[in-house]
């Protein structure tokens, strides 16, 4: 019988360092032999990926923008995070519900109590016997001071709407996922992303190895150069 799929997510505010990351461990799970669908949010499927363009482009009110992140959740979660899942892939995912709790609840200040109602409603999938709410496996948190992180983005591209944002903004986002850490320690690893690349490395891939997902040979072969 084939392995249960394995859905990972990854957080934390612009400039933390998550990208390099992902796409090597998305290596090591292959050299493990293990299919791996690389997505991410808002985005995933062509749909999804329109209201992103929109979504980090755009102005528009705190509410439209977490109904048209949440519309792009669906059609991912159904099309593709749903279906890959079943097929027993692991799933690494470039974002998802905690940043909305991060951006626009932290960031925006836009009501959580009303982003909690929106998850259920989103992320409840029907199971055998049970209804549950769809949620990572794990979430690894990069975790940075915004002075930091807003250094790092200044050095590198042109900034879509949210990195465009000033320090307060971020420090508010970085407060938001402290918060969501807190509400979930289990689901949450964090992620010291002040460190150098290779320390950062050692921590995530610890933290699959404890999980029994990584054996730890294939990760020290597929860290990033
Ligand atoms: P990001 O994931 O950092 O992609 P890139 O590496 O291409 O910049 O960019 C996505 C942006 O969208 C980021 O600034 C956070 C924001 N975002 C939200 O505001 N709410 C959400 O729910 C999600 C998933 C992302």
């Amino acid at each position: 019988m084939s392995k249960p799929g394995i859905f990972i997510s990854f957080e934390g505010i612009d400039g933390a360092g998550k990208s390099t990351h992902i796409e090597a461990l998305a290596g090591a799970f292959r050299a493990q032999g293990r299919a791996v669908t690389l997505t991410r949010e808002p985005g995933g499927t062509p749909l999804a990926e329109k209201l992103r363009s929109i979504v980090l482009n755009d102005t528009m009110d705190a509410l439209t923008e977490v109904l048209l992140i949440f519309a792009a959740r669906r059609d991912h979660l159904a099309k593709v995070i749903e279906p890959a899942l079943a097929r027993g892939d692991v799933v690494l995912c470039d974002r998802f519900t905690d940043a909305t709790f991060a951006y626009q609840g932290g960031g925006r200040g836009f009501d959580l109590e009303t982003l909690s109602i929106l998850e259920q409603w989103v992320q409840t999938r029907q199971g055998p016997g049970v209804d549950f709410v769809r949620q990572p496996d794990m979430t690894l948190w990069f975790d940075l001071a915004p002075e930091v992180a807003a250094q790092r983005l200044s050095d590198a591209r042109v900034p879509d709407k949210f990195e465009a944002q000033p320090v307060e903004f971020f420090n508010r986002v970085a407060q938001g996922y402290a918060q969501r850490a807190a509400q979930s320690p289990g689901r949450f690893a964090r992620i010291d992303a002040a460190q150098g690349r290779h320390a950062v490395w050692q921590q995530i891939t610890s933290a699959m190895v404890r999980r029994g997902w990584l054996a730890i040979m294939v990760a020290d072969r597929t860290e990033p150069q």
